[in-house]
């Protein structure tokens, strides 16, 4: 029977059958099939597992997409106290998704969405369109397990040998800034008060320019 069509189709017509002819015939193709199948299932295992264990190293964020990812990496991996990423790798081996979980997480399942080169970023190559469900916020930096509020407070009056009045936690400015007015991730972090108060300002902290 295919052998039939196939002599029918030779007229040179684009017909399904003609297509047929340059593959090879049904029971070799099927042979082939079989094989190329538990190959093709074998790789997607080994690339599977591999990549569940990649997946959760820093490096996974910016091998998939280097734009965005790259400052956010490089950043990471600074050694600069004054940006948290970094600090929080170097003082508590922190990865991008302890405190990425809810976003980061959902993004590399789904990865083609961070893998378009199109994403709007600043001069910097950071993202313009901030991901507001991780902050530095009181929620996020309190939970438990992280940090104690009391003891933040308590270990901060004079801090970086300011006078013992000043406290970047405890102030007039209560309620009216967040950590993030001060602690930042992959920039340097920013001494809010040293606008109006002339502080000394921890090692590699900038002091607000105009806003
Ligand atoms: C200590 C917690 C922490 C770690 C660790 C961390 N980040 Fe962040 N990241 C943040 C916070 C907080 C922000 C919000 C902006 C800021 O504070 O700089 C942010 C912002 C981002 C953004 C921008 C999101 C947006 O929509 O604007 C990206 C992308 C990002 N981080 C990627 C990474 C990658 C990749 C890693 C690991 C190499 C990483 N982060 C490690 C806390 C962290
Ligand atoms: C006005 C700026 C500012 C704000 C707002 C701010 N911080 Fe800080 N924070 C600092 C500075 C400056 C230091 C470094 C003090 C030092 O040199 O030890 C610091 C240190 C810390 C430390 C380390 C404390 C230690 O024991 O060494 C933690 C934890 C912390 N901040 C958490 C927070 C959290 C959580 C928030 C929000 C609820 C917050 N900060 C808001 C400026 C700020
Ligand atoms: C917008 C300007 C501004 C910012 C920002 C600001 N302050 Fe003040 N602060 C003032 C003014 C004005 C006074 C009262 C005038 C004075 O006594 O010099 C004051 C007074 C104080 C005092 C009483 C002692 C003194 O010098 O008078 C302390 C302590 C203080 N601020 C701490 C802080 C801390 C900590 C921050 C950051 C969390 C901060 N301030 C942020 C403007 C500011």
């Amino acid at each position: 029977m295919a052998e039939e069509n196939s002599k029918q189709d030779s007229t040179g017509s684009k017909t399904p059958e003609t297509e047929k002819q340059n593959a090879a015939t049904p029971a070799k193709k099927k042979r082939n099939g079989w094989m190329v199948g538990g190959i093709v299932v074998a790789v997607i295992v080994v690339v599977a597992i591999a990549f569940g264990v990649w997946h959760n190293q820093p490096s996974f964020c910016n091998s998939v997409c280097h734009t965005p990812m790259d400052p956010y990496v490089q950043t990471y991996d600074s050694d600069n106290p004054a940006m948290m990423s970094s600090l929080h790798r170097t003082e508590a081996n922190m990865s991008c998704l302890d405190c990425h979980e809810a976003r980061l997480g959902q993004q590399i399942s789904e990865v083609g969405t961070w893998m378009d080169d199109a994403t709007p970023v600043d001069a910097n190559g950071m993202l313009v369109n901030h991901d507001t469900s991780v902050q530095a916020s009181p929620e996020n930096c309190l939970k438990s397990g992280c940090h104690d509020w009391n003891e933040v407070v308590d270990s901060t009056w004079g801090f970086e040998g300011n006078d013992e009045e000043f406290n970047p936690h405890s102030s007039h400015q209560n309620g009216s800034i967040q950590c993030s007015d001060c602690h930042k991730s992959h920039t340097n972090s920013v001494l809010y008060c040293a606008k109006c108060h002339d502080l000394n300002v921890p090692e590699g902290w900038e002091v607000p320019t105009d806003e």
